[in-house]
């Protein structure tokens, strides 16, 4: 049953990708190549050379992100068009297959890879891009990467037709009205329209099927399914809560490397039950997770150097930290800078979150924590665990894709839903340990109580997923 709805999955989802293709290339400006006014999207032709460094960028990032043993490139561009968008914005939809050359072979350039010739081995599939290159910083980040494998073979079509006999097909809508009637209520949503109503429901509808194919591919004990973000597209989800800017590596500053860990990791630890740790907060409509992943971090140093378990301010960054964007999101690494040169940080009810960029009231009288400088910490996973068993809740940033159907268990989906390289959301791990025989991360989100697991996420240990290793940090308090 699991395999059907996966197939049924694959043939919506390839079938709206043509249909994308389609809009694109109807809606794209005649002119190729021709820049149009500032944010307005312009189709591009294959030779562009703008386009052709940003395809060479998404397969590098690609197959970095993959586990198979050959190298993948693009075997032809379906659809291009580029938007200027802070720098250049290149969305491209690609059909990807195997080359002949082995990720393992180190090779000057790609290009001279030859493709499999037999389907089987070349298994092709259809990705869609997202590549934001941001020249006069030099810097190219790869924002979204989504990729199906290619349409099955008509023989497995045409069971899935029959299969789905109008009854089927009316019990099924019938039970996924039901679902989104429960959500609605749940979650207390109202919309403005019939329309609006109608399209949150196939966002659902899609979002549900999202869900499904997570859970049947995820390696862990997650559940995947409803959750308060269950009516948002991925692009609503990923602009109102996540943070671009922290694939953005040239952006951060450089931090002193963290002292090594004096022992070996004990087999788990958990701030929480040590008192370090505060009630989990929401961000709400705002890209400003960075600021509650270093809060997090510094009530904890402030707690086990002062011995006192405070609840500090994000909306002091997101008003006074001038070296991040506020809900356009940042970096841990900028948000310690500014804290020592604003001098610390007040509390929650001195500087309380309203979840939008104001004016800094920032006042050095009402300081309730101060740091000394911040560190980066090694990217070994064992080596983070002893670090922070002896130190304290550590700031991470990670890839936050399976997080929007998260609902509880230990998150383990597949690499390819979870890209190292596209991290966008900034946390709090806060522990780890074992669960039935499952390693995890327990990860402290500030997306309110009603997210996940009391509003913590469980995140496989031991793979380097989601990228979870590659920007973990601390504030210094002496
Ligand atoms: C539900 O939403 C309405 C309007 O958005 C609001 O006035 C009301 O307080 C909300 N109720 C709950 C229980 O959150
Ligand atoms: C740490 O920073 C605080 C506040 O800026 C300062 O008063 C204190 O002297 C510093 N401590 C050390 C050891 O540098």
């Amino acid at each position: 049953m699991e395999s059907k709805n996966l197939r049924v999955c694959y043939i919506t989802c390839f079938i709206m990708l043509i249909f994308n293709a389609l809009v694109m290339a109807l809606d794209g400006s005649p002119e190729h190549g021709v820049t149009g006014s500032p944010g307005q999207p312009v189709r591009l032709p294959d030779s562009d050379p703008g386009l052709q460094k940003a395809v060479r960028f998404a397969e590098g990032r690609y197959n970095m992100g993959s586990n198979g043993i050959y190298l993948r490139r693009v075997i032809k561009i379906i659809s291009a068009r580029k938007q200027l968008v802070k720098g250049v914005k290149y969305s491209i939809v690609a059909e990807l297959g195997n080359t002949l050359c082995k990720k393992s072979e180190v090779l000057a350039d790609s290009a001279v890879c030859d493709f499999h010739a037999e389907p089987n081995k070349l298994k092709t599939e259809v990705c869609a891009f997202e590549i934001w290159d941001l020249p006069w910083f030099s810097t190219t980040t790869l924002l979204k990467q989504k990729c199906q494998p290619d349409a099955p073979d008509t023989e497995n079509s045409q069971i899935d037709a029959g299969a789905l006999s109008p009854s089927a097909h009316d019990k099924k809508s019938v039970e996924l009205l039901s679902e989104f009637k429960e959500f609605v209520a749940k979650y207390n949503r109202s919309y403005s329209s019939q329309e609006e109503a109608d399209k949150r429901l196939r966002i659902f509808q899609k979002n549900m099927k999202t869900a499904q194919t997570l859970q049947s591919l995820d390696q862990g004990s997650a559940e995947y399914g409803v959750t308060k973000f269950s009516d948002l597209t991925e692009d609503e989800f990923r602009s109102l809560y996540l943070n671009p800017l922290l694939s953005q590596w040239s952006l951060q500053r450089p931090m002193k490397p963290a002292p090594a860990a004096i022992s070996a990791a004990p087999p788990s630890w958990d701030w929480r039950e040590h008192g370090a740790i505060s009630p989990v907060k929401n961000q709400g409509l705002c890209g400003s997770c960075w600021a509650f992943s270093v809060t997090g971090n510094i009530e904890g140093q402030w707690f086990l150097k002062k011995g006192k378990l405070l609840s500090l301010s994000e909306q002091e960054l997101v008003d006074c930290d001038r070296l991040d964007q506020a809900c356009g999101g940042g970096l841990p690494s900028n948000a310690y800078e500014a804290i020592e040169k604003l001098g610390g940080l007040e509390t929650e009810i001195d500087y309380s979150y309203i979840g939008h960029k104001q004016s800094c009231g920032f006042s050095s009288g009402k300081v309730a924590a101060y740091i000394n400088g911040s560190v980066e910490l090694p990217r070994d996973e064992n080596e983070i665990a002893a670090w922070l068993a002896e130190n304290g809740p550590v700031s991470i940033a990670l890839n936050a894709f399976a997080m929007q159907f998260y609902r509880r268990g230990v998150s383990r989906p597949m690499k390819i839903f979870c890209n190292p390289w596209m991290i966008d959301h900034a946390v709090l791990l806060v522990g780890y340990g074992e669960r039935k025989g499952i390693p995890f991360w327990a990860i402290k989100n500030s997306w309110g109580e009603d997210y996940g697991e009391q509003g913590y996420y469980y995140l496989y240990r031991g793979s380097r997923l989601c990228g979870i290793n590659r920007m973990c940090s601390s504030a210094v308090v002496n």
